[in-house]
């Protein structure tokens, strides 16, 4: 029974294994000076723009993390939703390593809300209070919805007129632009997004994310801060070959449609059960359904359905999800 708990239950896309194989061939130079690795930044330029200067590190934490440490100072303050992965799920990691207060407002259907940007107090002359300085938004939100590219138009116009840099949380970019029928680029440095923690665990690669600075000299001094934060792998060819295939070959867009597709079929499904309420759109691959408590236990055991709040649980849907897999789930509960 495939796993509904999370995309991070997934495996590793036969393609990436292959690319992994592929690079183990002979001795390379180290820590990125590497030929596989300049061919995956090749790419990371030509699919975000000439100026995307790209990272490679282990987690997506530590994406985020660090572009905290990179663009803002320690008295500099973090604008983001209360849903945040950065705000709720990385341990204080953001507080404690790149040592930035988080500014945490509720989101609306897990979006940062445009007004927030336009309400906050920004003195920079006032020592006693934290200098808000960057706006991060999640893309797709932990809600399973999506920012069109007005709303993120709108938000990076209203941020860079404040002052304000704008990161995104890509952990499911690829799901998002997916949704939104649009290349990488287009959700990201088209509409002004100034750095972005690039996603590929959660959607087939083995263990690979990337923060990439989508304009020039945002972080001339980045490569001390990755070393400095032992983000810095000795064999960087085997993290970044797993982003050859993905972008080379659009793996990004096969795996994420996948999932995206599987997302709404379950959606379909689970409204067909009695009493069951699904609360958001769901646009990316995951799906958020309020269930009564019988049928709650049996999707804990069956799918792993996350208890995210309440009688409120979370589904996801990965790459290899298939039709026959969210069928399973209901096998015996009576729908058709
Ligand atoms: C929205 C979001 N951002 C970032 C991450 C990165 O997490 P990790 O540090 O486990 O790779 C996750 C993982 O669950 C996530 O859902």
């Amino acid at each position: 029974m495939k796993s509904f708990g999370s995309d991070n239950h997934s495996g590793v896309h036969p393609a990436v294994l292959t690319a992994i194989q592929e690079a183990n061939t002979g001795h390379q130079p180290a820590y990125g000076a590497d030929s596989v690795t300049e061919e995956a930044r090749r790419l990371f330029r030509q699919t975000f723009g000439p100026d995307a200067e790209v990272f490679f590190v282990f987690t997506g934490t530590a994406a985020n993390t660090l572009a905290l440490r990179a663009l803002c100072r320690p008295f500099e303050a973090v604008v983001a939703t209360s849903a945040a992965h950065l705000n709720e799920d990385e341990c204080g990691a953001p507080e404690y390593v790149a040592g930035n207060k988080i500014l945490a407002f509720p989101p609306v259907e897990g979006k940062l809300s445009l007004d927030v940007i336009d309400r906050l107090r920004i003195n920079p002359h006032d020592p006693h209070r934290v200098v808000p300085r960057l706006v991060t938004l999640t893309q797709a939100t932990e809600l399973g919805t999506v920012y069109s590219l007005d709303e993120l138009r709108a938000i990076t116009e209203r941020a860079h007129a404040r002052g304000l840099l704008v990161h995104m949380d890509g952990a499911r970019l690829a799901n998002a632009a997916v949704h939104l029928g649009c290349e990488l680029a287009d959700v990201t440095t088209a509409v002004g997004i100034d750095a972005l923690s690039f996603g590929g665990t959660k959607n087939g690669l083995l263990c690979a994310e990337a923060l990439v600075f989508l304009k020039p000299d945002l972080a001339p001094s980045f490569a001390f801060i990755r070393k400095q934060s032992m983000q810095l792998a000795s064999k960087m060819r085997y993290l970044s070959c797993q982003f050859l295939p993905y972008l080379q070959d659009q793996l990004w867009k096969k795996n994420a449609g996948q999932a995206n597709a599987m997302a709404l079929y379950l959606r379909e499904r689970l409204s067909q059960l009695p009493g069951c309420e699904i609360p958001y759109p769901t646009q990316a691959n995951e799906v958020f359904a309020v269930l009564p408590p019988p049928i709650a236990k049996i999707m804990q055991e069956k799918a792993r359905a996350y208890a995210w709040d309440g009688d409120l649980h979370r589904f996801v849907t990965s790459f290899d999800t298939m039709k026959e897999d969210v069928d399973a789930l209901f096998v015996g509960s009576g729908t058709p």
